[in-house]
């Protein structure tokens, strides 16, 4: 009765829909009796002059410390300082602190951070959807990428939360062909987060001694640390509230809150030797560029390495020319634009179809031409939302209906 209901309700929607909305194609599930689909292909449809987007504003902040432990605030922001080439991106690599992601995490932190910024408020965020950057990064590459995922959502109080489905992390992981290249692959990861031990500081330049600056080589590479930037931003008529990691920052932090943040993303890759290796840079500075752009991150800084990982050189990107740098390159793997008119139109359209409670899977199979909803829960919202979290909005709530004491917070 519910999916019917929700079906009913997307119907009555249709009258207003524009160009890029689809309306949700019914079809039988396996398990469940009703699927709504919104199609991926054909992709020229998103193709013009893209949505408006809001320029994302950072509100909130958090910190994992070195032991992986949550903190609100900035303490584990690193700024940026131009690393020490011709190292070995290798080195240190049986010292490596390696954060253990098989634990599903959740949206926790955010939840967290978003309470906290709530209380000082007094009033709850305005957003459509609550996620974590990667998610969004998933759905607005789709159009011109292949990989599958599938994601939980639930609506609670007007706003859809979406979390990583963390089995089908774990299985995709475990059905991954085994590597059979000359650097095993634990390796080559290890040099993405060795290049950023490489390239940032935990206090700016003038406050940091030249000893530790020329010691980083040797420095013990820990990723269970990491400082995230919770935004606000917009893309069409949605309003996003985004979560995610921010590896450095240039210069320091704007005294006012909500200025633009000179945010540097730190990425290694490969030296480019030839026409088949500038194909494969083109098609990852796609998920670059969405990654950056997500959070506002204006600056990406790519550390170029050998085959066996020597770093040999840096060199800096504008996140907001990458799209049209890859337009002039000839014949282009990917458009930005395309992918904001995509990921607004297929959020306008989620918007519509979970409409009611209990939990929904979002869901690409690998190199599918559309993307599924359905409900996997009737009622409820699974683990996505925290007990913390609905009993903060209850108190919010009974704060809100009360007449305002001394200590109802600061209003922004
Ligand atoms: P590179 O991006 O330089 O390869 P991020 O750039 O997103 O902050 O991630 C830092 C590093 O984490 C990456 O460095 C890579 O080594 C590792 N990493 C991030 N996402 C990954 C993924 N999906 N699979 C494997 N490694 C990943
Ligand atoms: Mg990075």
């Amino acid at each position: 009765m519910m999916v019917a209901r929700h079906l009913l309700q997307v119907r009555q929607y249709h009258p207003c829909l524009r160009r890029s909305i689809q309306l949700p194609l019914v079809s039988d599930h396996p398990f469940f009796s009703m699927t709504a689909t919104f199609p991926i292909q054909p992709v020229a449809r998103f193709a013009g002059k893209s949505e408006l987007v809001k320029r994302p504003k950072e509100f909130a902040c958090f910190s994992y410390d070195a032991d992986h432990k949550f903190h609100i605030g900035a303490r584990s922001l690193k700024w940026y300082y131009t690393p020490e080439l011709n190292v070995d991106l290798s080195k240190g690599f049986e010292s490596f602190i390696k954060h253990d992601d098989s634990v599903d995490e959740h949206l926790d932190s955010l939840l967290t951070t978003i309470a906290d910024h709530e209380q000082k408020t007094s009033k709850p965020i305005d957003a459509h959807i609550v996620t974590w950057r990667g998610m969004m990064t998933k759905i607005m590459a789709a159009p011109f990428d292949d990989d599958g995922f599938e994601m939980n959502a639930t609506l609670y109080r007007g706003c859809i939360f979406i979390e990583e489905h963390h089995a089908y992390k774990k299985e995709s992981r475990a059905n991954e062909r085994p590597w059979n290249g000359p650097i095993p692959q634990e390796v080559m990861q290890y040099w993405g987060y060795k290049f950023e031990t490489l390239s940032t500081l935990p206090r700016p330049w003038g406050e940091t001694s030249r000893d530790f600056i020329e010691s980083r080589p040797d420095h013990v590479v820990n990723n269970k640390e990491q400082y995230c930037s919770v935004v606000r931003t917009g893309i069409g008529k949605t309003i996003l509230c985004i979560g995610g990691e921010v590896d450095a920052i240039w210069d320091d932090k704007p005294r006012t809150q909500g200025d633009p943040i000179n945010w540097v993303e730190l990425k290694t890759s490969a030296v480019i030797q030839n026409d088949r290796q500038a194909n494969n840079f083109e098609r990852k500075l796609m998920k670059f560029w969405i990654q950056s752009f997500l959070l506002g991150v204006p600056k990406i800084i790519i550390g170029f390495r050998t085959q066996d990982g020597l770093l040999v050189e840096t060199k800096e990107f504008r996140t907001m020319e990458i799209p049209l740098m890859v337009k002039k390159n000839g014949r282009p793997k990917w458009d930005g634009d395309t992918c904001v008119n995509f990921v607004n139109g297929f959020l306008e359209w989620l918007r519509h179809t979970i409409t009611d409670e209990g939990v929904w899977r979002i869901k690409r199979r690998p190199r599918s031409a559309e993307i599924e909803v359905f409900k996997v829960e009737e009622v409820g919202h699974g683990d996505i939302i925290t007990d913390e979290f609905m009993n903060w909005r209850i108190k919010l709530e009974l704060r809100q209906t009360q007449p305002p004491t001394e200590d109802t917070g600061t209003e922004e």
